[in-house]
């Protein structure tokens, strides 16, 4: 089954604990999508509004900052699970950055926008990483179309590395889902087609087993 990780990035403020709670049974986790306003225009959530929430599952944080290495140990604290950072962010070393996250006990993701090639990032990062994120929008906002030239990276990374976990995030629908997963991701990012549906649950169920 296909790990599916709804994203609350458009969930009016009010309503995203409601939104957490009517999926909290059915999905593999939550992504919470924190943006600094440097690595990316929009500036979203901060660490008040995480320890605010209620998320007593798997929570993947996706720090599009560009000072990953000053916020994870706070995230960590809060009950995040898997924190991914930006290879294209200002950190100075993101395997050290990497190897912070793992001390911390979390599992650590390595993201790229889509400009960037997969071989920009060394091999030994990608295998040290416990998630590669690929990601198939310009990171900052939700609602945009999916960029399908990004599955060959996926399909890159699914030959080399047989056994990670991918994950993939931005416009991720039932139909682009399913090209994802034929490529080789186990994990897909979904936020407006599961919280524009009428029915979240089985949004993210038909996700699940979209490949079935
Ligand atoms: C974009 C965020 C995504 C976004 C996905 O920068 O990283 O997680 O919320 O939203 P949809 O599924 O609407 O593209
Ligand atoms: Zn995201």
């Amino acid at each position: 089954m296909v790990k599916v990780l709804p994203s609350v990035l458009k969930v009016p403020n009010d309503d995203i604990q409601k939104a957490i709670d009517a999926v909290i049974d059915v999905v593999d986790g939550i992504h919470y999508d924190v943006m600094d306003g440097k690595f990316v225009p929009p500036t979203t959530f901060t660490i008040e509004d995480f320890r605010a929430l209620r998320i007593p599952i798997f929570t993947d944080i996706h720090l599009m900052v560009d000072h990953p290495e000053e916020v994870i140990l706070d995230y960590a604290k809060a009950g995040a699970k898997l924190l991914t950072i930006h290879h294209e962010a200002k950190q100075r070393d993101v395997r050290s950055t990497l190897e912070q996250i793992k001390k911390l006990g979390c599992l650590a993701g390595l993201s790229i926008k889509p400009r960037t090639l997969v071989s920009e990032v060394p091999d030994d990062l990608w295998e040290y990483a416990d998630v590669a994120l690929i990601m198939s929008v310009e990171p900052g906002w939700g609602g945009q179309s999916f960029i399908s030239e990004v599955l060959d990276k996926v399909r890159y990374l699914r030959k080399k590395f047989t056994y990670k976990d991918i994950n993939i995030d931005g416009g991720i629908n039932d139909e682009t889902g399913l090209q994802a997963v034929h490529s080789g991701c186990t994990m897909l990012v979904s936020g407006s087609y599961i919280f524009t549906s009428p029915d979240y649950r089985q949004a993210v169920e038909r996700l699940q087993h979209i490949d079935e």
